[in-house]
């Protein structure tokens, strides 16, 4: 990728564009191209092309042809071009953009505002603190009450779990990265779904993992896929989100997770089961508990299920409060391996949290309230202004994963933050790069937000055309 405000060669532009002169590409299709990359920041905006003269010669075609096409690419605001400077890379809506007064629309983190009722329970919290001299100020392993309190939840829901079972982390994510940095060795394989929650591919990877992926859809996974890449692949790990699944919102059936739990254990694969989204239960019709609930527990000999829960998602981000539920051995190892990364939970957080999980069964249905009411919005807007999108419904979770009509998810994401919208486009969620014909749509921001926010897409939309991506 060329730096913004450097000159770009001939060849570099078409390298990015696919050979010009054996496809005869006409002047529109190639414009349409360099659109693209200018969209998805793989030109950066300012970078200087080639002049026309150059960019003929290169591409073996009549200087016509890119004279028209630079044309195009002025008109609809691709490019700027100046005497003394030549032409430059540009965004229709920049200077639009500048201009434009009022907040921008977030479709780009899944982030819930605080559940209903919290304020009051933080109050109650810091109106009762304990003398926090008694707690210790770095804490590794988590409060004793808090540990209890996600403990009984656990066997509440199903699953017998004693606290030496828990270690509570700073959030899901860091339960994530701890327990990748402390099973997976260098070179490691680890299997991921494709698409995923991408902080948790990221910190496989930066533990050292050779990632596989087994696909998902909104309509849940392709089993037969998944066993058979554990079989043949014998993941050390086995990261997973079987319940209103980042970004699908799919749920994987109980019989499966039976299936799964057998195939990963007769391999020695470590199933990691991310629970973060688990409380997210708009109109599932069944809870089949925590997964675990299928797997034989951690032994000497043979691996279990890891299940990684966190209250940002049900509760409220800023709380900061995940855990890691395992073996007692298993907790005592990602203690051990714990200060590497973090030195532990703040302690007021936790007598928060404490209380929190004690009332989650009380709390939850404020969550879920709101997410029926969101889901309604983006749906309804979505159905309005972008009937050609397909939209799966999801019985849960926090976000759509929608197709589009074309595969321009990251041109979409390109063209809307010139817009004020912040978008995740379908590729950030594979390994791959693949994924262009989808887009998580989140309906966690305000109503009025996701309303104003899907005007705007289906603007930008329509204005991207029938541009499509270039030599993908
Ligand atoms: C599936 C999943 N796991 C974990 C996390 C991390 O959440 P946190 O670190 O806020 O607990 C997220 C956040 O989006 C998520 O979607």
């Amino acid at each position: 990728m060329a730096a913004s405000g450097a000159r770009m060669s001939a060849r570099a532009l078409l390298s990015m564009t696919g050979d010009l002169g054996v496809e005869a590409v006409a002047y529109s299709e190639l414009a349409g191209r360099i659109r693209v990359l200018i969209a998805d920041g793989r030109i950066p905006v300012d970078t200087r092309l080639p002049s026309e003269r150059e960019l003929a010669a290169g591409a073996g075609r009549s200087r016509t042809t890119i004279v028209a096409t630079y044309q195009a690419l002025r008109e609809s605001g691709h490019l700027v071009s100046r005497r003394g400077s030549g032409s430059r890379a540009s965004l229709p809506h920049l200077a639009e953009v500048s201009k434009r007064p009022g907040r921008a629309v977030d479709f780009a983190g899944s982030v819930p505002p605080p559940v209903d009722g919290l304020s009051e329970l933080i109050a109650e919290t810091v109106a009762a603190l304990p003398d926090i001299t008694a707690f210790p100020g770095f804490d590794l392993l988590g409060q004793d009450a808090l540990r209890e309190a996600i403990a009984d939840r656990y066997t509440d829901r199903g699953l017998p779990t004693s606290p030496d079972q828990i270690i509570v982390t700073t959030g899901g994510q860091h339960a994530i990265s701890l327990t990748a940095h402390t099973l997976i060795r260098r070179s490691d394989v680890a299997l991921v779904e494709s698409p995923t929650y991408p902080h948790a591919y990221e910190a496989l990877q930066r533990a050292g993992a050779r990632l596989v992926a087994s696909p998902v859809t909104a309509e849940g996974w392709d089993v037969p896929h998944l066993l058979g890449l554990i079989a043949q692949t014998r993941p050390r790990a086995a990261y997973l989100i079987p319940d209103f699944h980042n970004p699908t919102a799919a749920s994987m059936d109980p019989e499966d997770r039976a299936r799964l739990a057998h195939a990963a254990r007769a391999v020695g694969t470590t199933l990691v089961v991310d629970e973060a989204t688990v409380d997210l239960d708009i109109d599932r019709p069944w809870d089949n508990g925590p997964f675990a609930r299928h797997a034989l527990p951690h032994t000497a000999d043979g691996p279990g299920v890891i299940t990684l829960g966190s209250l940002s998602k049900s509760i409220w981000s800023g709380l900061r409060i995940g855990w890691i539920r395992a073996d007692a051995a298993v907790v005592r190892r990602l203690v051990q391996a714990r200060p590497a990364g973090d030195l532990g939970t703040p302690p007021i957080e936790q007598l928060i949290g404490e209380r929190v999980v004690r009332r989650l069964d009380e709390l939850v249905p404020a969550r879920r309230r709101l997410l029926r009411e969101h889901r309604a919005v983006l749906g309804e807007a979505l159905h309005r202004r972008l009937p050609q999108w397909t939209m799966p419904w999801p019985d849960g979770g926090l976000s759509m994963w929608v197709q589009l009509d074309r595969p321009a998810s990251s041109a979409l994401a390109a063209a809307c933050r010139a817009r004020g919208i912040s978008l995740m486009a379908g590729p950030k969620f594979s390994i791959d790069g693949s994924l262009e014909r989808f887009l998580r749509l989140p309906f966690t921001s305000p109503t009025a937000d996701l309303d104003a926010g899907v005007a705007i897409l289906a603007d930008a939309w329509a204005e991207l055309g029938d541009v499509r991506l270039a030599a993908r």
